[in-house]
Formats: structure tokens, sequence, C-alpha cells
């Protein structure tokens, strides 16, 4: 199949001193994690994430939000990273100054190998104090309910990011400079449906940076990047980095 990108991006990703990639669930569906706008699987069909992942249900509800949780952590630990965390995980060894910035909570990206993530929407793989608002390891036995904070005995959420919240202030700067400062900047499985994270492209576009869109459907800033790229995360970007270093391993 030949290659989406033309040969003069090919040679700037080459000599690119900063690359910056943002991702969203569509480069885990390939792991088989089902996307935010995927109808609910199974028991969990009948609800919304929107009417799950926010702290007035969680306050309503907790069990019923925590098992959600609870289905989604057996989910993530029964699959393993695809070819696009691994490509991702392969252009960070090649490029000096390398920034992945996840909406993906479920720490695949970490499991492929990538070091410098900003996970901007959170992880699965902690528990947050719902009062005093502390990170707090997951504990064995903490599956069946909401488990208390051993500090001040307060419920644990999930230490994720839900709507309404504000996104951590230094992960949001931090996101923020790494658009901006970028060469080239790839937007890769994400419907760019929510903010702040879909500004992200739009600040690369400010600073300069080439923009790249990977996604097999149009999204909302697929008319305003350089080059919209239709396919799957995972075919087009081990494509990518074959192309760009055929002796990478
Ligand atoms: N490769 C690349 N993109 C894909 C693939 C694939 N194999 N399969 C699906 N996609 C695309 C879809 O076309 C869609 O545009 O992935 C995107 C997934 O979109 P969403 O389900 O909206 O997920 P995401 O963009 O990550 O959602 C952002 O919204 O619900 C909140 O906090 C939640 O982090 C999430 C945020």
């Amino acid at each position: 199949m030949p290659s989406p990108f033309p040969p003069q991006l090919i040679q700037a990703l080459r000599n690119a001193r900063s690359v910056t990639v943002l991702t969203g669930a569509g480069i885990s569906s390939e792991s088989g994690v089902p996307t935010f706008r995927d109808p609910q699987a199974g028991l969990w069909s009948r609800f919304r994430p929107e009417d799950l992942a926010n702290a007035a249900a969680f306050r309503r509800n907790p069990q019923l939000v925590w098992d959600w949780y609870a289905w989604r952590r057996s989910l993530v630990a029964d699959v393993a990273p695809n070819v696009g965390h691994l490509a991702l995980a392969k252009l960070e060894a090649r490029v000096p100054e390398f920034t992945l910035l996840t909406q993906n909570v479920d720490g695949l990206h970490s499991r492929a190998g990538s070091r410098n993530v900003i996970e901007l929407h959170g992880s699965l793989m902690r528990n947050r104090c719902l009062d005093e608002n502390v990170v707090v390891e997951p504990a064995a036995g903490d599956e069946g309910r909401p488990p208390k904070c051993p500090r001040c005995g307060g419920l644990l959420r999930p230490d994720v990011v839900w709507f309404g919240d504000p996104l951590a202030p230094a992960a949001l700067t931090a996101a923020q400079e790494a658009a901006v400062r970028c060469q080239l900047f790839f937007s890769v499985g994400t419907s760019s449906m929510v903010n702040p994270a879909a500004q992200l492209p739009m600040l690369a576009l400010q600073g300069g940076a080439t923009v790249i869109e990977i996604n097999p459907e149009p999204t909302r800033i697929s008319d305003a990047v350089h080059l919209s790229v239709r396919g799957a995360a995972g075919a087009v970007l081990s494509g990518l980095v074959m192309v760009a270093w055929p002796d990478a391993v």
C-alpha cells in the first residue's frame, strides 16, 4: 500500500526536533477497548458514558459507577497494546523531543513502552479520594465496592477526569506547551469533540506546526489540518515509522 504521507513530510519527520502526538479512544479500539462513541457493550448498553462518568452520578449511586469502572479496568487488564501504540513508542525513540498526549485512561501507551506520556484524562489504574482529592493506589479487594480512603475514610473514586471536572492544571499546561512548540503534531483516533483536548491541534497550527490527523472518519478538525489521513491508527502509524526509518526493528 503506498504511503499516504508525501515524501516531504517523511523528510520533515526524520529531521524533526520536536513532535507531539494526541491520541484518543480510536488507537485503543484496535486492542479491543470500545471507543466512547461506540454503543456500550453488554450490560452497560443501556447507559451512556456521560451518565456514568460524572461526580453527581457517583455521589448518587457510587456502586453503579464503581462497577462500570471495575468492568472497564477488567477489560483493559485483558487486552494488550497494539501496533499503533508500539509505533508511537518507536517514534519516541527517534525524535529528540517527543510528547505523547493521551485522552485515554487505559494505560496502554505506557505498557507499549512510551515514556513521556501526559494522561490528560487521568488513569483507570489509580483511585482518588473524593474529599481530599489525593491519589490513592488501588489495593487488592477494591473491585467489589467503592473503597474508603485509608487517610480520611471518605469514598475513593477512579482517578479519571469526569464530565464537568477540570483537567489537572499542570498536565494541561504541559500539553499546551508541547502543542505550541512542536514542528509536527499528530491527532490520532479522536473525534476532537471534547475540550480542552480538542483545542490542542488548533494551538499547534497557531504555533506553526504541520498538523496531521489519522482517523478512518472525518472529524470537525479534518478541514483545518494540513493532512487528514483516512485510515486506522495501527496500520498508518506503523507504516509511517517503517517508511521514515526502514531499519527500525
Ligand atoms: N484508528 C484511528 N481512529 C479510529 C479507529 C482506528 N482504528 N477506530 C475508530 N477511530 C476513531 C473514530 O472515528 C472516532 O473519531 O476514533 C474516534 C473515537 O472518538 P471518541 O469515541 O469520541 O473518543 P475520544 O475522541 O477519545 O473521546 C474524547 O471524550 O468521552 C470523553 O473523556 C472521554 O477521553 C474521552 C473524550
